[in-house]
């Protein structure tokens, strides 16, 4: 969700960890400067001392500098429309309104229904996934794509709501079951077509969900006392899942869409709720939409239990349109940004997880069992067993991974955990305990497969005080955000612990304390608010923002940057999106020649309506509102992106 933007309500800027740690209080510097010290040049740069902030020595100053990305880089820009460096195509592969379910009538917003919504592409798009079709299928030219639909702008989707904060909660009872048709997820079908892609019409596996899709919960906290309501009294069953920010997937070719703000989504009063201190730890207070209004359910007043219910793990199964969701439980109740998967050496799966809110946490599940990749029914329920974890960055270096599990160290009966269900409802407030460290906004969570590192994003915190300042947190209002490198001890996922280090500081150089990049990053290669990265097959970092400063003249975009070798952290601009976007979802096909993007909230603007939004992207109809799509970017003529 965009974080630039006065008239709408940061839903990660509103701090609720009260057990915020003061600052361990040494500078970082020591430490890393030894470190870039023994990586040479290959560390990272230190542009603070170099007399201009984009100084280059000769031999950088060639095109490319020392990077590996040959792309010719692209200008930071503003405007109503996308751009992508030279050399490169882009198609809008599907929008919002496309019909992905039993055909359908042109997209037209102003008689849009709740049902018809539901067989159509949501709205914000997000994460994005790809499954080979038919399953196993190496040839790169067909897929199951899934896509995380995370939020609504009432005010850009319905004439007459106007602009700013009270807009979404003047939407009318209709309008509130179109939102709730056009979040959560859709899967799609889609095949290679000439230079680009076509979204396969009418494809049995297309599907949508939604708000209201049924839904099973499993794990730990299935049936607890807190999971029960009127509609379920088993604590079992839930309508549907909203937030849906990241992803990722399994080794066993399922799709995990995480619930990240639901608290968004509830209204009532937060002083009558049945457990206060819940309810505040997770921010749920005030809906910043109108679904309380005219859904019982997300009335808290009426069904209190009902936001225990979100705030989890989805699992599906996009080769079997028939199979429901999951909520896995066991993988923990919190604002997940995503949840990416490494192996363990053991076979053991490995689930890293973000708490996408200022002051959080980052997360880490491995699985009790082991992958069996010759049987993948035998794989069905591995998410139900395993053991959940909170990390601490140490100021050494070292990263502990502290588990989250009933009966161990504080997490007892006579502090409110009788049973890890307890855990795993309340979290937060389990993992508080703990005394795990507070983070600038844990965003996507990655593992580099070329040199097995995990990189944590953190997007921003522009709420850190000099005296919250640590080694893995290292600025006070971090408003720029910065991405930190996990080794794994002996390179293993399931390892109790680790080692990280600072990967680049985000921000202009020279101008944003702290920024820190490779030396040789030019004026345009500097980001802000990096949220979802990918890597490619060469494991170079692909990184997706969301908050550029839009005041610098700079839209949110995609920057690439090697990992390893003398080109390391050199960031360089790839894609600019149209103003008022964020950019999200970032996943190259198999070869890496095509790199598909969700383009997500363009027309986010101050003052942007229906009737005048700042863009009219993708289409630039008269009357048609911005369209969140997801793009496709190829090489003109084909070949390796960035090459
Ligand atoms: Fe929805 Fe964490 O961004
Ligand atoms: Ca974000
Ligand atoms: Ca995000």
């Amino acid at each position: 969700m965009a974080a630039h933007s006065d008239d709408f309500i940061d839903p990660d800027s509103i701090g609720v960890n009260a057990s915020t740690e003061p600052s361990i209080g040494e500078l970082i510097e020591r430490r890393l400067s030894r470190r870039d010290a023994l990586r040479g040049l290959a560390g990272v740069g230190v542009a603070a001392s170099l007399g201009s902030p984009f100084a280059v020595t000769d031999a950088q100053a060639q095109v490319n500098g020392p990077s590996t990305l040959t792309f010719k880089e692209l200008a930071h820009t503003l405007d109503d429309t996308q751009h992508v460096a030279d050399g490169y195509d882009m198609q809008v592969l599907i929008r919002w309104g496309d019909p992905i379910i039993g055909g359908g009538l042109e997209f037209d917003p102003a008689t849009l229904t709740a049902a018809e919504q539901e067989k159509r592409f949501g709205y914000n798009n997000d994460y994005l996934g790809l499954y080979p079709m038919p399953a196993g299928n190496r040839s790169g030219d067909r897929f199951l794509m899934v896509v995380n639909h995370e939020y609504t702008n009432p005010n850009l989707m319905f004439a007459g709501l106007g602009s700013g904060r009270g807009a979404a909660l003047k939407a009318t009872k209709e309008q509130v079951a179109v939102e709730m048709a056009s979040v959560g997820g859709a899967i799609i079908e889609i095949a290679r077509e000439g230079a680009g892609w076509k979204v396969v019409p009418d494809s049995k596996y297309a599907r949508r969900l939604t708000a209201t899709t049924p839904m099973e919960i499993s794990g730990p906290a299935a049936g607890h006392a807190k999971m029960k309501t009127s509609a379920d009294p088993t604590g079992t069953r839930v309508l549907g899942t909203f937030g849906n920010c990241a992803g990722g997937s399994t080794p066993w070719g399922t799709w995990l869409t995480c619930e990240e703000n639901f608290h968004f989504y509830f209204d009532g009063d937060a002083a009558r709720l049945a457990d206060t201190e819940l309810g505040k730890r997770y921010g749920v207070a005030k809906a910043t939409n109108a679904w309380g209004q005219h859904v019982d359910r997300f009335n808290f007043d009426k069904e209190p239990n009902e936001p225990n219910r979100f705030g989890w793990v989805v699992e599906t199964d996009p080769y079997d349109p028939g199979s429901p969701p999951i909520k896995r439980t066991a993988l923990g109740r919190f604002k997940h940004e995503g949840c990416t998967y490494a192996l363990a050496k053991d076979g053991r799966v490995v689930f890293y997880s973000g708490d996408d809110e200022r002051f959080e946490y980052v997360y880490r599940f491995v699985t009790s069992k082991a992958w069996n990749p010759n049987d993948r029914a035998a794989n069905k329920n591995l998410l139900d067993e395993g053991t959940l974890s909170v990390a601490r960055f140490d100021a050494d270096g070292k990263v502990a991974w502290l588990p989250l599990v009933q009966g161990q160290g504080p997490l007892t009966a006579e502090n409110g955990f009788a049973t890890q269900g307890d855990v795993l409802v309340k979290t937060r407030l389990a993992a508080d305990l703990l005394k795990p460290t507070p983070m600038d906004r844990p965003e996507d969570i990655e593992t580099n497969p070329v040199n097995g590192r995990v990189y944590v994003v953190l997007t921003n915190n522009g709420l850190r005080k000099p005296d919250q300042v640590d080694k893995a947190n290292p600025r006070a209002t971090n408003d720029h955000g910065h991405i930190l490198e996990i080794a794994p001890k002996d390179g293993d996922h399931a390892a109790p612990e680790g080692t990280w280090s600072i990967f680049l500081l985000a921000g202009k150089p020279g101008q944003d304390a702290g920024a820190r990049y490779h030396r040789a990053t030019s004026e345009n290669g500097w980001l802000s608010c990096p949220d979802n990265i990918a890597f490619d097959s060469k494991g170079r970092m692909w990184i997706a923002t969301d908050g550029a400063p839009s005041a610098a003249g700079v839209a949110d975009g995609v920057y690439a940057a090697d990992t390893l070798g003398f080109g390391r952290a050199l960031t360089r601009c790839f894609y600019q999106a149209p103003t008022g976007a964020e950019v999200c979802g970032p996943i190259f096909t198999p070869g890496d020649t095509t790199l598909f993007l969700a383009i997500q909230h363009p027309g986010e603007d101050r003052n942007s309506t229906f009737e005048k939004p700042s863009t009219r992207w993708p289409d630039f109809k008269p009357g048609m509102p911005p369209r969140p799509s997801v793009i496709a970017i190829t090489k003109k003529g084909g070949g390796v992106i960035g090459s």
